[in-house]
This record gives structure tokens, sequence and C-alpha cells, in this order.
């Protein structure tokens, strides 16, 4: 890396432009505020208030170049190895569109292509039955997808279908879910790539015994054969995925069929066709205005060049109230690594901790930190700017309210009393979905995706594998007999603790 690009040269950016307030940066260059407006579709985006100036920008687009991000998105489309530790590709984007010529990624979106029409006979097929509710069951990327956009898509008054989540493992969540639903008019549908988790097996088997049998179960997995024998499911109601899919890049597959059942099929495949228009702008675009790079690039500059440990997501929707929860599996679980493709160190820090919620509410809780504490948090807004509720003035509310957050967290308000003072020079990048539609909620879904490869290729570690979940599995598993009583734990803390619940058990 030469010597204007690179972590150090980013630092010198920022110790150059420490001291120069946001609004001073859109005083120098009055075109600021529309060179950093990028739209695609039915997204608009607007990077100005966050610190980079020109010249740091270009440092930015120079990491960009080399880091070679255009040719990495090119070899993710075409199905290369992207997760080296696992060998194989990651090929989410196949299952909603054709972006390239190269075998794989045909075989894939062939593949992909037949399973929804399967997906859409069950979904005819279940509509004559008498079913009204439909119990998802399974956890990650098996779950938060799914369980954010039927959330964010659903009609205010349930359809034809109400679908409810089941993830945790706490007996208390299975409990709180049936006891609500008639076994004589639910049908559950297992969702889990490997089939080998522990929660969706105990609770899959939950509601195997109080629907009385498999009639009504269906399977969605990568291991459709351990699946259907587990649980003894008719081949016709389990739904393949494939090793090329993440987890939690998994909710365009059958993954979706919860999504499918709650807001229609048409729908879904509007979500996937949403998805598929923004892969267009990422392979088409040039790095300079290409959304998922300016978006990654951002993180870079945040987290690398100004040292930012937290990043947060407000919602300005209260139907994508679930997004930051989607968003924390989706970014930390890709980038929350320490060590690049060859195993190595990295050089720099990596993910922040993501975390959000949604605004207004926000503003009645955290957001006095975000204003006047010690620590710098930068922001994306996501906001809507049709309303579709009959609430005209709320919504003018709502948006005065997004509005006004990011000017104030920007701009800040002197003041003689230290209290009531506001230091400003808080960036926020902001986002308006033109509305929530199943086509807007797949391209800003995929605009995180791809701005999470992009931060990977830029720092050079696998976005697509995580084996950091792995261990805390393991002793769970091994800790099941110590609880029962069979064995005895080896760590003295967790000795002590297994003995203070035996006691008061
Ligand atoms: O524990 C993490 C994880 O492996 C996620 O990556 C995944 O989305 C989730 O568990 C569920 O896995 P599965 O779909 O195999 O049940």
């Amino acid at each position: 890396m030469s010597m204007t690009t690179g972590p150090d040269a980013l630092r010198s950016h920022a110790a150059r432009l420490r001291g120069t307030p946001l609004n001073a940066l859109l005083a120098q260059d009055p075109e600021r505020v529309r060179r950093h407006a990028l739209r695609s579709g039915p997204l608009y985006f607007n990077f100005a208030r966050q610190s980079y100036d020109a010249v740091a920008w270009d440092a930015l687009l120079a990491q960009a170049r080399s880091a070679d991000l255009a040719g990495a998105f090119r070899r993710l489309f075409d199905g290369a190895t992207v997760n080296v530790t696992e060998g194989r590709a990651a090929l989410h984007t196949a299952l909603r569109g054709q972006h390239s010529d190269a075998a794989i990624a045909r075989a894939a979106f062939a593949s992909a292509t037949e399973v929804r029409q399967r997906m859409a006979a069950l979904i005819a097929q279940l509509e004559g039955t008498g079913v009204t509710d439909i119990v998802s069951v399974g956890i990650g990327g098996s779950d938060l997808g799914p369980r954010l956009v039927a959330d964010a898509l659903r009609d205010p008054l349930p359809g034809r279908f109400r679908v409810h989540f089941l993830s945790n493992v706490d007996g208390a969540a299975a409990q709180r879910t049936l006891a609500l639903l008639d076994p004589a008019r639910t049908a559950a549908i297992l969702i889990s790539k490997t089939f080998g988790t522990q929660e969706t097996l105990l609770n899959g088997g939950i509601l195997r015994d109080w629907l009385g049998g498999s009639e009504r179960l269906y399977a969605v997995s990568a291991n459709p054969e351990r699946a259907a024998a587990a649980f003894d499911i008719a081949a016709e109601r389990v739904l393949p995925m494939w090793d090329w899919v993440g987890g939690r890049y998994s909710l365009w597959s059958a993954v979706g069929f919860p999504i499918a059942l709650a807001i229609g099929f048409d729908r879904f495949e509007g979500l996937l066709a949403g998805a598929s228009q923004f892969d267009a702008h990422v392979l088409d675009t040039p790095l300079a205005d290409n959304i998922a790079v300016r978006h990654a690039l951002t993180a870079v500059w945040n987290r690398n060049a100004l040292g930012h440990a937290a990043q947060g997501v407000m919602t300005y929707d209260q139907r994508l109230a679930l997004l930051p929860a989607y968003l924390q599996q989706l970014v930390m679980e890709s980038l929350g690594k320490s060590v690049k493709l060859d195993g190595s160190p990295v050089d720099v820090d990596t993910v922040p901790v993501w975390w959000g919620g949604a605004g207004t509410d926000v503003q009645h809780s955290f957001f006095q930190a975000l204003h006047q504490g010690t620590q710098i948090v930068p922001l994306d807004f996501v906001g809507t700017v049709r309303n579709d509720d009959p609430y005209a003035e709320n919504h003018l509310a709502l948006l005065s309210n997004l509005l006004a957050q990011s000017e104030a967290l920007a701009n800040g308000q002197a003041s003689d009393d230290p209290h009531r003072s506001y230091a400003g020079g808080r960036p926020s990048t902001l986002i308006l979905l033109d509305a929530l539609t199943p086509q807007s909620l797949g391209g800003l879904i995929a605009m995180y995706e791809h701005s999470v490869y992009a931060q990977s290729v830029l720092w050079g570690i696998n976005a697509f594998d995580q084996f950091g979940v792995e261990l805390g599995k393991q002793l769970a598993n091994g800790l099941l007999p110590a609880l029962r009583g069979e064995t005895e734990a080896k760590d003295p803390v967790t000795r002590a603790l297994l003995a203070e619940i035996a006691a008061r058990n």
C-alpha cells in the first residue's frame, strides 16, 4: 500500500481535520451536499455529514482501488471461493437475480428459481387447508431476516396467514407463542441450514408434539435428509438451501418461506427484485458513486481513522424496528474477526459494536449520551418519505425528528452553560426510502450486505465464516450433564454457579 493510502494516511487526514466542525466542511465546499448525495432506484443516501473532506475522501477511494473492490464484487457474483476458510462461494446474489455468466452462478440461479416455484406451490396448497397461523422456528440467520421483513411489510391486519417467530431455546418463548394458538389451525416451518442447531431442534420437537405429529411440519435446510429424518417430514415439504448461502445472507432463499406466507409470494418476489436492482447498481457503478462502497469506506473512516468503537442505526419508521437486530448479526457475525484470510493478525481494528433502535423512542432513552456523552457514535438514520398510515401529522413529526436529530448531532449549539452546550461534530448518514415497499427494503438490505462485504475486503478478513460462535456452543453441550448432576464442571466459577443452581432448584 502506498503512503497516500492505508491506515496511516487515513489517520493523518483525521489529524489534519481535527477541530474542523462539520458545518465548516459544508461552508468550505458549496458542492458538498450534492456530491455526497447518491441514489439507486427508491433509495437515497446522503453522506455530507460524515467528517471527511474532499482530500480525505480521495484517500479513502484510493484504498478502495488498491483493494480492487470492483474486482472483489465481480468475484463474489461469479461464485469465486470468497469464503476461503470453508472453501466455498457466497452466492446469495444468485438467489435474487442473474448477474453473472459463470457456470456456478448460473446453476445457483437455476436451483434457486426451481425451489422458489416449489415454495409457491406449497403456499398455494396451504391456502386451502384452514391453516391460519404459522410458527417459524429458527435462530440467527434462520430467523432475523424473515422476522424483519415479515414485520416490516405485513399489513396492519394480518393477511391469510399470521406468522409467529420462535427462536430462543428458553421454553418461556415457546409457551408464550403457543398459548394463543390452536394446533388444529397452525402449521410450523423448521428452518436451519445445518439442522444441528440446539435451539431449533428442541423447539421443533415442541412444535411436533404440540401439533400431534409431522403432518403440518415443513422444513428448510441445506441438509434436507437430516431434516426429513429427524422430524419425519415428507420430502415434498422439505425445501433445500445450499452451502453457498451463508445463514445471515439467506432470507432470499426458501429461508424466506415465512416472509412469503406473511406478505404474499408476489411481494416476496418484489423484495428479490429490489435486491437484484441494487446488485446491478453495485456491479455497474464506478467506485466513487457506488453506494455500498461509499457506505463501507465511511465505516472504515469512522473505525480506523477516527477510532470510533460503536456504530448506530436508527430507524425512523416503526415498521423497520427490527432492522438493528438484523444488522447486528449481518455486520458483527461477518466482520467480528481478528485475523486476515491467511490467518495472520489484522493490522487495524475491525467491526465496531453495532446497535440501534427506532426513533422517536430512542430519543427519549439513550440519545442523551449521543448528544453529550464523551464517546462519538456515528449513526445511520433510516427514514421513509411516503406515509402509508392515515396519520399524516404524525408522519411529519417523525420526519422532523429524523432531520432535527442529524442536524443537532452534527452542528451542536454553543452555550455559556456547559450543561446546556452541545459540542456537535457527531457524524451521520441519512438514508431515505421513497416508500417502504418490498423493492425498497430488498434494496436496503442488499446495500448493507454489499457494504459488509466491501468492508471485509478492505480489512482482508472473511465475511462468511463465524467460528467465534462455536466454543460457547461446545461448552454449553458439555455442561448439560453437569446441570443434571451427572458430571462435575472443570471451571471453578462454573462449579460454584452449578452448586448455587442445585441448592435453589
Ligand atoms: O450460532 C450462529 C449460527 O451458526 C448462525 O451463523 C446461523 O445463522 C445460526 O447459527 C443458525 O444456524 P442454522 O441455520 O444452521 O440453524
